[in-house]
């Protein structure tokens, strides 16, 4: 059955999209077949993080207006074989609204195992539509103040439309540069502030970064992309030791 799944965070530039990319390589890797959906309209990024930019010709706000179908804003991802993705707007004024989202979700959904909305940061507009058709989120954050209680915000959100399963990511994460900033006792302090079941812990990495901004995210041996390809497995339902303690 297919799971839908928004990557939220309210504050930005916690790592919504690397982690959206990251997972979504993950999952394809491993047989699934996944569709991004890049809800950042405006400042649509996703299609340079996947290396389709070139073949892009419709995205979401041309199948709103009609001017091509739903399947027409579907793009394969290349050299990674069950990986689409289904690009923002270009104009942020072309935003699309929740109940419109959710039907164009559930118009291809079925064919594919995963759907994972990356969503804008803040708690505005766009994050209401990227959340409206999502089943079960992820909550990213980074081991600072602002941002752990961006995420405290966006679960209340998640919450109060219904959305249950929320996990917690946190993403960059040092040890050194944790211990020297010295914010929190240890990793579990932050999940106890949040009140979100961890999912999984990111470490800091830049080959991970990029190799993903490059649109080569299909590079797996970057320490990041373990981590990510546990959360894929966890998320999956199958049980993976976290890989920091
Ligand atoms: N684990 C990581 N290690 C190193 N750099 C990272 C990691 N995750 C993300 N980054 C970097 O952090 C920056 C922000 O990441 P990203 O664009 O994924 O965040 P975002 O939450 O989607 O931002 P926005 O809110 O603007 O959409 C980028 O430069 C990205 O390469
Ligand atoms: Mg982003």
């Amino acid at each position: 059955m297919k799971d839908i799944i928004v990557i939220a965070s309210g504050k930005g530039g916690t790592g919504k999209s690397t982690v959206a990319v990251g997972l979504g390589t993950a999952l394809a890797h491993d047989g699934c077949r996944v569709l991004l959906i890049d809800c950042d309209s405006g400042m649509r990024g996703l299609d340079i993080m996947l290396g389709v930019t070139q073949n892009l010709v419709f995205d979401i706000a041309d199948a709103v207006s009609g001017s091509c179908t739903v399947e027409n804003t579907v793009y394969p991802c290349p050299d990674k074989k069950g990986l689409f993705l289904m690009p923002a707007p270009l104009n942020a004024y072309d935003e699309v609204a929740p109940q419109i989202l959710g039907q164009l979700v559930e118009g291809v959904a079925d064919i594919f195992d995963y759907v994972i909305i990356d969503s804008p940061a803040g708690v505005g507009s766009g994050f209401e539509a990227a959340i409206y058709p999502a089943k079960r989120a992820l909550v990213v954050v980074n081991t600072e103040p602002t941002s752990i209680r961006g995420g405290q915000t966006v679960a209340g959100k998640l919450r109060g439309c219904g959305i249950e399963d929320i996990r917690l990511v946190i993403n960059r994460f040092n040890k050194q540069t944790f211990r020297k900033m010295g914010l929190y006792r240890d990793l579990d302090e932050i999940i106890d502030i949040t009140a979100l079941r961890l999912i999984g812990i990111i470490p800091e990495d830049y080959s991970l970064a990029a190799a993903i901004q490059s649109g080569k995210s299909g590079s797996m041996t970057a320490p990041a992309m373990k981590a990510l390809e546990n959360i894929s497995q966890r998320i999956r339902g199958r049980l993976v030791p976290l890989m920091i303690k």
